[in-house]
């Protein structure tokens, strides 16, 4: 009883004060709540190592809760970025993931993802099939149209009743006759039930020695083909990013719109293996209604929330559901927020302070945004971050959308901000969601990259040099290192003296 009244006395509010202000006192005047430091500010302490050859780091790491990836790389879900060329690439041959940007329609960004999905798929879930009494004048028809070399044979009831191959029919003098007559029937046909195991289908197929093994259902109607070739093309890559079913891993973006739950919907019936809820300021009411929206709507795909740069906003955003958190306000190459709104955290200081929340529940970072050279990715993971989200260093390069262009006699491609009156005026050439120009305030800018070529050059020199900064830091593992860097902060002449000085290089 007694215990009451004292709280209800403590909770009385002066008449001239306003509820929020009595119980926000530090913020009745400015604060500053301390330094902030960047990449450029700070520098690795090396330490011994037992590191003999830097191929043997292990750069494993987690792209959120339960994605893990072989490399920490993530190219960002930019228009000038990431479309399916690029995730292809940095999942297929780079052992990271791509994150398909927004800024296109519906079914465009659902596209590139089943194309992403498809691209070394052990099994084709949808065979082309024809019926049994077809020509063979259709059946080579379908196949040339297709770009195929098999197709199955189905009767009336959809049931698998033989293959047919080019081989087959190859040397047939009368396209007119029945498709039936060259199959190979259902007598003689090894098939397998959906439900094979890759290693279990390999064996099928050795022992057979059959290039092709359809799958079927319990009624015997069709439900898949494994080849032979395609589970070649799926060993030749050790380095791949691969989902359960042997396929790429791909991630896509929306943001907090009108028709970002459909866009979801979309994308994973298309695939997706994670969604990204990316705004500019992530520490907001939609966003924290959104991952609860989208968790509780897909409860098996893992979100990744952002952008934020507070312990805080990590807190909110992990408990509302999001399974990994993107770091990082205004330090992107095209970014202008800081300038515009006053508002950011510098970027090396944000993985820490999100790091060290982020961690209690066992939730990666990704460190989005102003990543130059390798150094800055091996000083975001000793910060913290779990995978790094690169923009312009990946833009210059043949796998980014749109086409290298000659200034000065020199190569460049386009990167813009999300955010720059350019990506607006995308936006409202579609018709898309975008402002008037007159109403637009930018927050980006539109720029030239150099160009760089293919992404796998551009990726091997990064992650040599990450592989190099974790021997330097003592470690055969990225995740040895996570969050545990030492590091000593420099001056503008420790800067300069990082750098090459008093020469002239001769590749400038
Ligand atoms: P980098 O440095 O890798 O940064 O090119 C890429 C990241 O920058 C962010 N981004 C923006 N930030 N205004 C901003 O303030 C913009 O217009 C903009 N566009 C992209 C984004 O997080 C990206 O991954």
């Amino acid at each position: 009883m007694k215990k009451t009244i004292i709280l209800c006395v403590a909770f009385v509010v002066p008449i001239t004060q306003t509820y929020t202000e009595a119980f926000r006192p530090s913020f009745i005047k400015p604060t500053i709540i301390g330094l902030g430091l960047s990449y450029d500010d700070v520098l690795l302490i090396p330490q011994r190592t037992s590191v003999t050859t830097r191929s043997n780091v292990d750069t494993k790491t987690r792209f959120t809760k339960n994605i893990e990836l072989k490399t920490p790389i993530v190219s960002s879900n930019m228009d000038t970025v990431t479309e399916e060329e690029m995730a292809i690439a940095i999942a297929n041959d780079l052992g990271g993931i791509g994150v398909i940007h927004r800024f296109n329609t519906i079914s465009q960004q659902a596209r590139a993802v089943r194309r992403v999905k498809r691209f070394r798929n052990v099994v084709i879930e949808y065979p082309l099939t024809i019926h049994v009494g077809a020509t063979i004048a259709q059946a080579k028809n379908s196949m040339s149209t297709n770009n195929v070399t098999s197709l199955l044979i189905t009767n009336e009831t959809k049931k698998l009743v033989g293959i047919l191959t080019s081989r087959d029919i190859k040397l047939v003098a009368n396209d007119n006759e029945s498709v039936s007559k060259y199959m190979t029937g259902r007598d003689r046909l090894v098939v397998a039930h959906k439900n094979i195991t890759l290693e279990q289908a390999k064996k099928v197929l050795f022992e057979h020695r059959i290039e092709k093994l359809p799958l079927i259902n319990e009624d015997l109607t069709v439900a898949g083909l494994i080849t032979s070739k395609d589970i070649l093309k799926q060993e030749e890559s050790a380095h791949a990013s691969l989902d359960k079913k042997g396929r790429l891993l791909v991630a896509a973006a929306i943001g907090i719109k009108s028709d970002a739950v459909e866009r979801a919907q979309a994308l994973v019936e298309a695939g997706v293996d994670a969604l990204v809820i990316d705004v500019a300021h992530g520490h907001c009411d939609a966003v924290v209604a959104m991952v609860k929206d989208i968790k509780a709507r897909f409860p098996h795909i893992d979100i990744v929330a952002g952008n934020v740069v507070t312990a805080d906003a990590v807190r909110e955003l992990v408990e509302a559901g999001a399974d990994a958190i993107k770091v990082g306000i205004g330090p992107g190459s095209i970014c202008t927020t800081r300038i515009t709104a006053g508002s950011g955290f510098p970027q090396l200081s944000a993985i820490i302070d999100c790091f060290e929340e982020a961690e209690k529940y066992h939730v990666p970072i990704i460190a989005d945004g102003g990543i130059r050279f390798s150094g800055d990715i091996t000083k975001a993971i000793a910060a913290g971050a779990s995978t790094v989200m690169l923009g312009s260093l990946l833009a210059g390069t043949d796998e980014s959308p749109g086409q290298a262009l000659i200034k000065n006699g020199k190569k460049y491609k386009v990167v813009r901000g999300m955010a720059s009156y350019g990506a607006n005026f995308g936006r409202e050439a579609k018709g898309d969601d975008a402002k008037k120009t007159s109403e637009f305030v930018p927050e980006g800018v539109e720029a030239l990259t150099p160009y760089r070529g293919s992404v796998k050059e551009v990726v091997f020199q990064l992650l040599g040099g990450l592989k190099s900064g974790l021997s330097y830091c003592g470690v055969e593992s990225l995740e040895a290192i996570r969050g545990k860097g030492q590091f000593i902060q420099i001056t503008n002449a420790g800067l300069r003296e990082s750098h090459p000085h008093d020469v002239v290089e001769l590749e400038k």
